[in-house]
């Protein structure tokens, strides 16, 4: 039997939601960070491949707990993720390094899709990243149509990230992000 892709989705039953469906249908195993698990019951619900949906209910704040349930995740899946892709709020900071540091030792190539919000891309924060990650970093930009603007539907951030991993573009935004005077309100 082949072994089935194993993708980590941090903040999956909110905009990434859409990736996470079009994962399972890629064939990966998805295992998804959330903290209200009838959300993920209902994305499971959803869902065409509902096996292929792993619960991770955990506060990413907490570093401790992060560490054990990603221990926990690679034990049942018997390797390192492939792929991880990760939106966390920038209240917790050291979320994604705590992650990072758990799947350092994966020695073949894996990628990281880090998904930031528009204000990140004026800040453009250096990511240590371990030996054998491939780095992708996505921002979440809005819409702007003639005079009005508006920030993007879920639909159009799950579609570009799909994108992303589809063609591996290295940096990407979704949207614009210009004239920055422009974003919605
Ligand atoms: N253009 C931009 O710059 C930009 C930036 C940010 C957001 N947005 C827009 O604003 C909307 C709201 O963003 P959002 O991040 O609140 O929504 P979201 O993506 O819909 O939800 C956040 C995701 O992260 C999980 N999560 C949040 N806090 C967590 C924690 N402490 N520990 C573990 N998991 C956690 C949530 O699960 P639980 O609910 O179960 O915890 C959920 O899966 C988005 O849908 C997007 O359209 C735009």
């Amino acid at each position: 039997m082949s072994k089935k892709n194993f993708a980590l989705v941090i903040g999956g039953t909110g905009m990434l939601e859409g990736v996470c469906h079009w994962l399972t249908g890629e064939g990966y195993e998805v295992c998804v960070i959330h903290r209200n698990h009838k959300k993920f019951e209902l994305m499971q619900e959803k869902s065409n491949y509902p096996h292929q949906l792993h619960s991770i209910t955990v506060d990413y704040h907490d570093n401790e707990k992060l560490q054990l349930a990603i221990q926990e995740a690679k034990r049942k899946h018997g390797c390192y993720p492939d792929l991880i892709i990760s939106w966390i709020h920038n209240s917790a900071p050291n979320a994604l390094p705590t992650v990072l540091r758990e799947v350092q030792y994966r020695n073949e190539p894996w990628k990281l899709i880090h998904v930031q919000g528009s204000s990140s891309f004026f800040v453009k924060e250096n990511t240590t990243v371990p030996k054998m990650c491939e780095y992708r970093r996505v921002y979440l930009g809005f819409v702007l149509d003639d005079q009005h603007s508006r920030w993007l539907t879920h639909d159009e951030i799950a579609g570009g990230i799909i994108k992303v991993i589809k063609r591996d573009y290295k940096e990407t935004v979704i949207g614009t992000l210009r004239p920055w005077s422009k974003r919605p309100s």
